[in-house]
């Protein structure tokens, strides 16, 4: 009998109330394929389920290496629970388990060590069973009753359903669309209840990846002037990664070695010692791919330098460019005995795309610099220590509401050891804890929290740290065998009490309180005023984070019952993490979660009313991380697009989705660890891109209540209807109405706009439109004054977002009853 005659037989009406279940997994892709099913009625011809769909992946280890499941073992225990068991890896001797009632949602995983002994028993018998095609598979058959097998079967068409229109793209809109004349919508205000919205929609997610921070926004000009770079930062795989990259010796009158005895301080133990024969030579940085310089403005050198022999102080300080000219130059003086911190400032004569600066002593001995810095003086607001202006500057143009810092997975680190601690980021620069950035590089805590606040104030946006729940990266993969572990209990005490110093810190009273005090003394005398907190990224949500999480949040909301913290749902829309992490904010009353999901535009084609239905009484939604992923992974018209049409129904849901920040935000050419992001740049251009665009129509276009509508499309097709979004909201505070009209159709949508009841101070409005084919990198908002009355017409370009500010509309309150 053939395969499809057992199809058959499973569909009749009289078919038997149990069959057998075969649990196994294949070595493909590295074992990295799951747990797979196949069914049989007669234990002997097998059906695979979802041709080896893997309905249990592995959590286990980092992306790049691990998540893999080897040798499964899948038991049932009397309660009907199941159980399955793996094998991580051929080294590290771990097992990972976890169960399920069924086999569709499962536990978070936890790990344990081979000679742990638990459930399921793995040397439990392995079966063999063959497919029709002779394939072999080794695994578990299991009798179970048919229901089980129709509810994987039926998972399994539910999700395949949900991949194709996941994976609906804009290029074949051609085929889909063939014929469609353009569409006319009617948009017809409700008088009515106006609905309170978020007024913090939209906010930025900064995270020092991609070189977002050292390199990037943190306007530092030298590379490793710490000389603390190391092996580790890349986990031994680059040689070259050591204290002495980026720095080279010019000239042969000099050798230059790194030594560690009494640094300037503890945390930077390496510096550089120049041994100078022959006077001349130089010890030159390279920058970060060169230091880029304008005509005319000045540079604020600084390093801490001595003289451990010989006896001319003088050290000449040159930029030059490529050609070898001087672009600008100083002359500094280092005294002999101990640490002392030396500055100079110079003009640049030329502009220069890659400069490099040469540092070059007068005399013969040995000379120790450490903390060699070049700043650019005209930082953002002329900070010290301050940020790149240009960058800062398209932050503050996006009007966000926060700041959420300084990650993403930075936040909680790679392993228990490299939790990122505020604490080792404020202070003088040479006493902070430099340490390896997870994205595969160095980090100086040069941009810590200090400079994070303050630049939270200069753009009028709220600060929103995130510290870690007491467990590293769920991905982790650095230190004992990697994956999530635990701040030790006993430690837990001092781990929690730093949080409450960050909010005395930020909050506290300059003169009374002892952490107030240090941010008083560090510049900032008026508190910070502290808000938000975010306790944990994307964890996994086991028992060990769970732990944890309660212990800080109850100890934070007992302290400080006014800060508002953000808790932590899994790095998806949907399964263990995302279930368990919702349960347990909302055992907590935890006031708002953060959501993380990167998906296709497809998805957010086909999921736009994922927030309609969520329980407003629960916890409140920051949609924390999110952006529109296509294959090559570009910012395109279609990615941006497919953003806005979303958020004009994260709009309509501001009531419970209070926040929300695309991510992530920086990429420096030629160093991306993660694309797409928001804003591309290097050293001297900035490339914004479409998806900055939309954030930006929607931070500068924000308001707080919702106008409810109703809209009418004159066409049946729910493909064309899914591709048109609007969003009518108001900003009390200037009176502006605010329309805003998606359409991601490759033809023109008129709109007949009617907004009956309201009274029209203005005709006046602006429009802002975003258009474009679907695969256009390049497209800008056209800015343009328009006209409106009580009812107007307004044709969506095919692919377009409109914005239409309509300024003023200050009768509305009265008009909507409120
Ligand atoms: O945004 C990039 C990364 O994506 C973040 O660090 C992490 O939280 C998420 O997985």
């Amino acid at each position: 009998m053939s395969v499809w005659a057992d199809v058959l037989a499973y569909c009749l009406p009289n078919r038997p109330d149990s069959l057998f279940l075969f649990s196994y997994s294949t070595t493909k892709n590295r074992c990295r394929n799951g747990l797979h099913f196949a069914w049989s009625a007669d234990g002997s011809r097998w059906t695979k389920i979802g041709n080896e769909y893997g309905f249990l992946t592995c959590d286990y280890g980092s992306w790049s290496t691990q998540k893999r499941m080897i040798d499964p073992v899948l038991e049932r225990n009397a309660d009907g629970i199941w159980f399955c068991s793996w094998l991580v890896n051929e080294n590290d001797k771990i097992i990972a388990r976890t169960q399920s009632l069924d086999l569709l949602l499962w536990k978070p995983q936890e790990f344990y060590k081979e000679s742990v002994i638990m459930r399921p028993d793995r040397s439990a018998r392995r079966d063999s069973i063959y497919f029709s095609n002779g394939e072999k598979a080794i695994g578990q058959i299991h009798k179970v009753e048919s229901r089980l097998v129709d509810n994987l079967i039926g998972r399994y068409d539910q999700k395949a359903y949900r991949s194709q229109l996941d994976a609906e793209q804009m290029k074949d809109d051609a085929l889909r669309f063939k014929g469609l004349l353009p569409v006319r919508t009617q948009l017809t205000v409700q008088p009515g209840p106006i609905k309170r919205i978020s007024k913090d929609l939209i906010g930025i997610f900064f995270e020092d990846i991609n070189y977002g921070a050292d390199g990037g926004l943190y306007a530092e000009l030298i590379q490793n002037r710490d000389f603390e770079y190391n092996l580790h930062d890349k986990l031994g795989t680059d040689p070259d990664w050591n204290a002495m990259h980026s720095w080279k010796v010019k000239g042969d009158g000099l050798t230059f070695t790194v030594d560690t005895v009494q640094p300037i301080h503890i945390h930077n133990s390496h510096y550089a010692l120049l041994n100078v024969k022959t006077p001349g030579s130089a010890l030159v940085n390279e920058g970060w791919d060169g230091i880029a310089l304008q005509k005319g403005e000045k540079y604020d050198f600084s390093l801490f330098g001595k003289r451990t022999t010989g006896t001319s102080s003088a050290v000449s300080i040159i930029l030059r460019d490529n050609s070898g000219s001087v672009v600008a130059s100083s002359l500094i003086s280092i005294p002999s005995g101990s640490w002392k911190k030396v500055k100079s400032t110079m003009i640049a004569s030329s502009t220069v795309q890659a400069a490099t600066l040469e540092i070059i002593p007068s005399g013969t001995g040995g000379y120790a610099f450490d903390m060699v810095s070049l700043f650019p003086h005209n930082t953002f607001k002329n900070r010290p220590n301050g940020l790149r202006k240009d960058l800062a500057q398209t932050l503050a143009d996006l009007h966000p509401r926060f700041v959420r810092f300084p990650g993403g997975c930075v936040a909680h680190g790679d392993g228990l050891g490299n939790i990122y601690r505020w604490k080792n980021t404020i202070g003088p620069l040479e006493s902070r804890v430099p340490q390896r950035n997870l994205w595969g590089y160095h980090q100086t805590a040069g941009l810590g929290y200090y400079e994070f606040f303050q630049f939270c104030e200069d753009i009028g946006a709220k600060p929103l740290p995130v510290l870690a729940a007491g467990v590293p990266c769920q991905n982790s993969q650095d230190g004992g065998a990697g994956q999530q572990c635990g701040i030790p209990m006993n430690e837990m005490k001092a781990y929690i009490q730093e949080i409450l110093d960050l909010i005395e810190w930020a909050n506290g009273d300059p003169k009374t309180s002892y952490w107030g005090r240090l941010r008083a003394e560090a510049g900032h005398i008026k508190p910070f005023g502290l808000e938000l907190l975010g306790i944990g990224n994307e964890d996994l949500i086991s028992e060990v984070f769970k732990d944890r999480f309660k212990m800080i949040y109850e100890a934070v909301h007992a302290k400080y019952p006014k800060i508002k913290i953000v808790g932590t749902v899994g790095p998806f829309y949907e399964g263990s993490d995302y279930e368990e992490g919702w349960k347990l904010a909302t055992e907590l009353k935890v006031p708002i979660v953060d959501e993380h999901y990167y998906n296709s535009p497809g998805w957010f084609i086909n999921n736009r009313n994922f927030y309609d239905n969520y329980d407003r009484s629960k916890p409140h939604v920051y949609l924390g991380e999110y952006a529109s992923h296509l294959p090559g992974r570009p910012n395109n018209i279609e990615t941006a697009l497919s953003c806005a049409l979303y958020l004009t129904d994260v709009e309509r849901n501001a009531d419970v989705v209070e926040m929300s920040s695309y991510a992530p935000l920086f990429g420096k050419e030629n160093h991306c660890q993660w694309r797409p992001d928001m804003i591309y740049f290097d050293n001297t251009k900035i490339k914004l891109t479409t998806d900055y665009y939309v954030q930006k129509l929607y931070g500068t276009n924000g308001g707080d209540e919702y106008v409810p509508c109703t809209w009418k499309i004159e066409n049946e097709n729910d493909a064309v209807s899914k591709r048109l979004g609007q969003s009518v909201i108001r900003d009390s505070h200037s009176g502006d109405v605010i329309v805003k009209l998606a359409n991601l159709l490759p033809v023109s949508a008129t709109t007949v706009v009617d907004l009956k009841g309201l009274v029209i101070g203005t005709k006046k409005a602006v429009l802002h439109v975003l258009k474009g084919n679907p695969t256009d990198t390049d497209a800008i908002p056209s800015e343009s004054a328009f006209e409106v009355g009580n009812k107007f017409d307004y044709e969506m370009p095919p692919y377009s977002f409109s914005v239409i500010r309509i300024k003023g509309n200050l009768l509305m309150d009265k008009i909507l009853n409120r």
